[in-house]
């Protein structure tokens, strides 16, 4: 599903966020990344959902060579993904429902498929009750269901999550991640990226840590590299 060949990211301002980094994860997988902050985890992500492009390397995500990638390309491939934010990014004009459904007509469905999915959705993360409100009528839990519901709405591949459980409180973080993991089981891949040592050690899945923009540990074969 992702491939990372020997990958760098240098900015335009000289720091290198990422050093040579290689990394395969399957189809199905569930990882989590962690790493003090500035080790490049959120770079990490930019480069699968194309927001960054590498310096060097290669990557490939479901069956893209990213840097074969045209810019027009872009919208295709992020398709194929789901992305939540420790920030949400929820539009705060909109009701819970709408938020959702913008998401799909972005992509083209039809109002009667807004319609049948919108709900399911809903209560897919149980806030089918809260479809009429606003986000800032919602709790931050609350919030971040309603960033994953907008995340899965279009059945993607892959799920993207950059510190989903960064701005909600430690119980509910765990409500988080147990979605994620139910997501997981229907068969869509999932990356996050996580400061909570508690969850890491709670959901027992693969763990990649991230230093000084290497990979230094990877729960998946155990094997530490110092590129
Ligand atoms: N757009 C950018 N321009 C320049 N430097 C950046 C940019 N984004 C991130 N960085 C730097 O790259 C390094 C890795 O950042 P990031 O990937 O955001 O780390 P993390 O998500 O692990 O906290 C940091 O030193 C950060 O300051
Ligand atoms: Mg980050």
């Amino acid at each position: 599903m992702i491939e990372f060949q020997n990958v760098s990211k240098v900015y335009s301002n000289g720091t290198q966020a990422l050093k040579n980094v290689s990394l395969h994860v399957d189809t199905g997988e569930f990882v989590f990344i962690v790493g003090q902050s500035g080790a490049g985890k959120s770079t990490f992500l930019k480069l699968i959902t194309c927001e960054e492009r590498p310096t060097a390397g290669e990557i490939v995500v479901g069956e893209q060579k990213l840097t074969q990638l045209k810019r027009s390309e872009i919208p295709y491939l992020r398709r194929m993904m789901g992305m939540v934010f420790q920030d949400f990014r929820l539009i705060s004009k909109m009701t819970v429902y709408d938020n959702i459904a913008f998401a799909m007509h972005v992509v083209g469905a039809s109002s009667r498929e807004v319609r049948k999915r919108v709900p399911y959705i809903l209560s897919l993360v149980d806030l089918q009750d809260k479809a009429q409100c606003h986000p800032r009528e919602l709790s931050g839990g609350e919030q971040q269901r309603v960033g994953l519901a907008r995340a899965l709405v279009n059945n993607p591949r892959l799920l993207i999550a950059d510190e989903p459980t960064g701005n909600v409180d430690p119980t509910l973080s765990f409500e988080i991640v147990d979605l994620l993991n139910q997501i997981n089981k229907r068969g869509t891949t999932v990356l996050m990226v996580t400061h909570q040592h508690s969850l890491v050690k709670h959901f027992q899945r693969r763990v990649v840590e991230i230093k000084n923009g290497s990979i230094v540990a990877d729960s998946c074969n155990w094997e530490a590299r110092h590129d």
